[in-house]
């Protein structure tokens, strides 16, 4: 016995323990119940009382030393197995948030300033025909607008086109609503224009449309001084210069005092003080005639503006290609809770 003993206390004390396999390994070896250490005391009850007095304690010795190496790989194993992960206690990474695009926060914004005063959100389809876009607007048919330089188009005869506007949307409204309409229209646009700083052949605009008894010029200037103070400054002022559209009569292009300078003069509004935004007007008779709104009883007013001309004057990003090819060195400093 004493023999087993000390053989197996050597055993014990070489065996090498790497892995948590190997510690399983050895723990059935030696403390299992069918292991060693049970197996040398089932034979110690059978031995003389004069080897137990002997073995006894040699016994134990044993048995304490089996356990004492198992405890130790146990727990020095575990805690490998943590490192493997880190320190479990610190903080995790931060998960990077994304952020809205410019043109997206601008969008936001401009609903959110009509929204206050009534205005409603639509939108139509991307897609259209010509008497959405063009003829329903009182475009006559040689207009140049409806050229293939500006118009893509998809089917000719019938026309199926991009949308070069978001006054497409004015005319579905008016087909399908009665007045009052107090509405506006966000929405891509598409013309087929040469991509540089200043022009993209996909764009964004937001149009508002206001139609009801007794709609005058002085509304739509007053909704426009309410919207541009609020996008912009308290002090913002504008200025309408005599325009065309051939569905507004008469019409008007508005220009903010400059976001820069406030009107002094500086570089980015040409030393002339102002920045245009939109053009607008009262929407023309005809337009509503062909709507069968009756041109006698309403009358209203259209406004429609460039969302990245808007992002341009609120960001001073000036360069039109940024806001389409997705780098998020640029995107990542519009971070906003907006
Ligand atoms: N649709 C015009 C454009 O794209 C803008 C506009 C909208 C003008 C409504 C007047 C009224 O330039």
């Amino acid at each position: 016995m004493q023999e087993q003993i000390d053989l197996y206390g050597e055993q014990i004390e070489n065996s090498k323990i790497n892995t948590q396999e190997e510690l399983e390994e050895f723990r059935i070896r030696y403390l299992g119940k069918k292991g060693i250490i049970t197996r040398l005391f089932e034979d110690f009850r059978l031995i003389s009382n004069e080897e137990k007095k002997k073995t006894g304690s040699q016994l134990n010795l044993l048995k304490n030393k089996a356990n004492e190496k198992y405890l130790f790989f146990k727990e020095k194993l575990s805690h490998a197995f943590q490192q493997s992960f880190g320190d479990l206690t610190l903080p995790p990474d931060a998960i990077p948030l994304g952020s809205r695009h410019p043109v997206s926060l601008i969008k936001k914004e401009v609903i959110s300033i009509f929204s206050k005063i009534g205005f409603t959100v639509a939108e139509g389809p991307e897609i259209e025909d010509d008497w959405h876009v063009f003829s329903g607007l009182n475009f006559p048919l040689e207009h140049p607008a409806r050229d293939m330089q500006d118009t893509f188009f998809i089917e000719k005869d019938p026309d199926i086109l991009l949308r070069t506007h978001t006054s497409s949307v004015q005319v579905r409204i008016m087909e399908t609503m009665k007045p009052p309409i107090r509405k506006i229209f966000p929405g891509r646009v598409f013309r087929n224009e040469a991509i540089s700083a200043r022009a993209h052949c996909i764009f964004h605009q937001i149009e508002g449309l206001y139609i009801d008894t007794n709609v005058s010029f002085a509304d739509l200037k007053q909704t426009l001084l309410f919207f541009a103070r609020e996008m912009f400054t308290e002090k913002t002022q504008l200025r309408l210069r005599p325009s065309f559209f051939p569905f507004t009569e008469p019409s008007a292009e508005v220009d903010v005092s400059c976001t820069i300078c406030g009107g002094s003069g500086c570089n980015v509004c040409k030393y002339t003080g102002f920045l245009e935004i939109l053009g607008c007007g009262m929407v023309d008779p005809n337009v509503l005639e062909s709507s069968s709104i009756d041109s006698q009883k309403y009358t209203g007013f259209a406004f429609g503006m460039g969302l990245e001309r808007i992002a341009m004057l609120k960001y001073h990003v000036n360069d039109l290609r940024y806001y389409f090819e997705n780098d998020v060195r640029f995107l990542s400093q519009f971070r906003s809770s907006y």
